[in-house]
């Protein structure tokens, strides 16, 4: 079997930021613990100097992560990858902040990748490169001469040629990902996105659903939507509702109904729309039939956008909290603050309703997980946006669109109502469509379908 070489900006080291929250380095982790193989990418340092790659080893995991500098993390992490792609990826424009020397770093930090990465590559390694971050990589290792089989996943969305173009310099950022062999999309429609920028941007031709060609080269295209290692989490949920952080949030509801919301701090989570349903909904209800947790964990702080919304947020529930608030009961609690992924897993257990709201998400593993942790006999609901690549899978949740404060509202009522057989019929349903599948098997469907010359291992 050949080694696998994963590539990502964020590398959960092991000794680092490994509690870091974020569907990447879940995804993968579970991956690589199990298959082995030598991970790259950025070590979540930022120094002085630019150094060659630090090297540990976990079990059969191999780590090669460099430290950015500031400059390198202000142009490409902050400027370009977060302040330019991240917004037009997910569709939001207007957040969007573009300098041209941050598109110059990109471009340059993708090269300094491939630099140091050529060197440590094995004549049959299979090359695994992941997300918006490494768009140029696969070009700039093409430059360096490497010809092993490199694959590329975009774990977020891709939209339509016209709202793609708004970024500048993304036309070379797609010539680049063409340089992979296989590129791999959380959903159908954001592969048919993809192909549609590259035959107009790039002059690439698709040849079929699975296919392009670009300069008498094939590139194969697939749809591998992000899994969860179900069972596990399952289990751990359970394990966890009868521990101290669980135990001590379900004494403090005294019998209330738990609305829980998990998310990084991002524009694209559809926090303020969320609170406004919330908000709504409250101000129907009696008092004290109802809490909401949102643990909402800080994220990118450097970028304006993140730091704006967690002032728009802070304000937002507070104003609940003062409209509705009792001497002795408070309706909202709101912690930015991360917790650890088994204390989640816990508090899903005992929520009666999950909100899952996101503008838009390439996959949302939350939504995911908090079916996983539910009591079968007695499972909660899962409110999910119709925008989130989990929805392709999870049609059985109350599907709302985030921009509909009162449709959201009605859902979370019908949620908070709904009698125990319903809630088990959907929940069921949900749990059938992931409780089979894992990181594991996601991980080695691409890279069965990255082994060279195999067309038919693509998933239809
Ligand atoms: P994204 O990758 O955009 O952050 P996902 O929902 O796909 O969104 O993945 C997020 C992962 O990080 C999940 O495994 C989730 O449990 C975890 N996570 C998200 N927010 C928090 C938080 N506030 N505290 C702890 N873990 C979190
Ligand atoms: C999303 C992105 C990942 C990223 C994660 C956390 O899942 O797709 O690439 O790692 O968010 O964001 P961060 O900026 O902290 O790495």
């Amino acid at each position: 079997m050949s080694r696998i070489v994963v590539v990502s900006n964020r590398v959960p080291v092991p000794s680092g930021n490994a509690g870091h929250a974020g569907g990447l380095a879940v995804a993968l982790l579970g991956l690589m613990q199990q298959r082995g193989g030598l991970w790259f990418g950025w070590s979540g340092a930022v120094t002085e100097g630019v150094g060659p790659p630090a090297f540990s080893q976990r079990g059969a995991v191999g780590y090669a992560t460099l430290d950015l500098t500031e400059a390198e993390h202000r142009g490409f992490y902050t400027g370009y990858s977060n302040g330019v792609l991240w917004p037009m990826l997910h569709s939001l424009p207007h957040l969007m902040a573009f300098r041209r020397q941050d598109l110059d770093t990109y471009r340059r930090v993708n090269r300094r990748f491939a630099d140091n990465l050529a060197p440590l590559l094995h004549q049959d390694d299979r090359i695994w490169v992941h997300d918006y971050h490494l768009m140029s990589l696969p070009g700039a290792l093409r430059g360096q001469g490497v010809r092993n089989p490199t694959g590329f996943f975009l774990h977020v969305p891709f939209p339509a040629p016209d709202a793609a173009a708004v970024a500048p310099g993304i036309r070379g950022l797609v010539q680049d990902v063409l340089a992979a062999d296989l590129l791999g999309f959380q959903t159908a429609s954001d592969r048919d996105n993809f192909a549609s920028t590259a035959s107009e941007f790039a002059g690439a031709v698709r040849t079929g659903d699975q296919q392009m060609e670009i300069g008498g080269r094939e590139v194969r295209l697939g749809v591998f939507p992000a899994e969860i290692a179900a069972r596990e989490f399952a289990a751990t949920a359970a394990s966890q509702a009868a521990l101290e952080p669980a135990r001590l949030l379900a004494r403090s509801l005294q019998g209330q109904q738990l609305v829980l919301g998990v998310d990084r701090l991002d524009p694209t989570k559809g926090l303020p729309e969320r609170l406004e349903a919330f908000r709504r909904v409250i101000a129907r209800r009696p008092a004290r039939s109802a809490t909401m947790l949102q643990i909402a964990a800080p994220s990118r702080e450097d970028v304006l956008a993140y730091r704006r919304l967690r002032q728009e947020v802070d304000s937002a529930a507070g104003s609940i909290n003062s409209e509705f608030g009792e001497p002795d009961w408070l309706p909202l609690r709101l912690l930015a603050r991360p917790q650890t992924r088994d204390t989640v897993a816990g508090f899903m257990r005992l929520a009666r309703v999950c909100l899952v709201t996101p503008i838009r998400d390439g996959m949302n593993l939350v939504a995911k997980e908090f079916i996983a942790a539910q009591d079968p006999n007695d499972p909660g609901v899962l409110v999910l946006s119709r925008f989130a690549g989990a929805a392709a899978q999870l049609s059985s949740a109350l599907l709302v669109n985030p921009h509909d404060a009162e449709g959201m509202a009605e859902a979370l009522s019908c949620a908070l109502d709904m009698p125990r057989a319903e809630r088990q019929e959907r929940w069921q349903a949900a749990w059938e469509s992931i409780a089979g599948a894992s990181p594991e098997g996601w991980g080695e469907d691409f890279l069965r379908a990255l082994a060279p010359g195999d067309l038919a291992a693509l998933p239809a």
